[in-house]
């Protein structure tokens, strides 16, 4: 059977800053048939992150920078020209991006939340859900706009939160979750 070759795909990048656990998942689909993109590039501001790991087994370019220093973000977009990347997939990516940077992509950016937006955005979503005695939180794929977590959303999740539940125990159920919704949100963004 012939196999896809994957070149009339859109060429994607994701970012990463830890783990990489839906970098893993959006690989994994972007290999099937069905699917309108092709992972070409990884970036992650941190060289100790964990998903770097896969970059290397499914032999895809990575690129590591250091927000600290001066005109990263130029030096970064020149390495997506580079790779004729079109579009960008956030995925547990914890640096904030200028909004030059996000103008240069407009309306090619995604991102996931680990929370029902437009509750509990930023940071320790699933600690404040439980805190605010919320029935249900979730994770959401949104478009990224210079508002924090404020882009458009194009698909959510809910997960139920049970009397039980910790931050540690919530933020795992939702974790699944995410690895199902990004790639059905890249599928949506694509038929839109
Ligand atoms: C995910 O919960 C994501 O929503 C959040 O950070 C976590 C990253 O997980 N922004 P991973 O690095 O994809 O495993």
């Amino acid at each position: 059977m012939a196999q896809s070759t994957g070149l009339n795909k859109v060429r994607t990048a994701i970012f990463i800053s830890g783990k990489g656990s839906n970098l893993k998942s959006i690989i994994k689909f972007s290999k099937l048939k069905k699917s309108p993109i092709s992972v070409n590039l990884i970036i992650s501001d941190n060289t100790k992150s964990k998903g770097l790991e896969y970059g290397k087994a499914f032999k895809i370019k990575k690129k590591i920078f250091n927000f600290k220093k001066k005109c990263i973000e130029k030096k970064i977009i020149n390495e997506l020209k580079k790779n004729k990347i079109n579009l960008i997939c956030l995925a547990g990516f914890m640096k904030i991006l200028s909004n030059f940077f996000i103008k240069s992509f407009k309306g090619k950016i995604l991102n996931i939340h680990p929370s029902l937006l437009p509750k509990f955005k930023g940071l320790n979503t699933h600690q404040r859900a439980i805190e605010n005695n919320e029935k249900y939180s979730g994770c959401t794929v949104h478009f990224v706009s210079s508002k924090l977590d404020s882009g458009k959303i194009i698909l959510q999740k809910k997960v139920k939160i049970n009397k039980k539940d910790n931050a540690k125990t919530l933020a795992k159920k939702i974790l699944i979750q995410e690895h199902k919704l990004y790639p059905r949100a890249i599928l949506k963004v694509f038929s839109l």
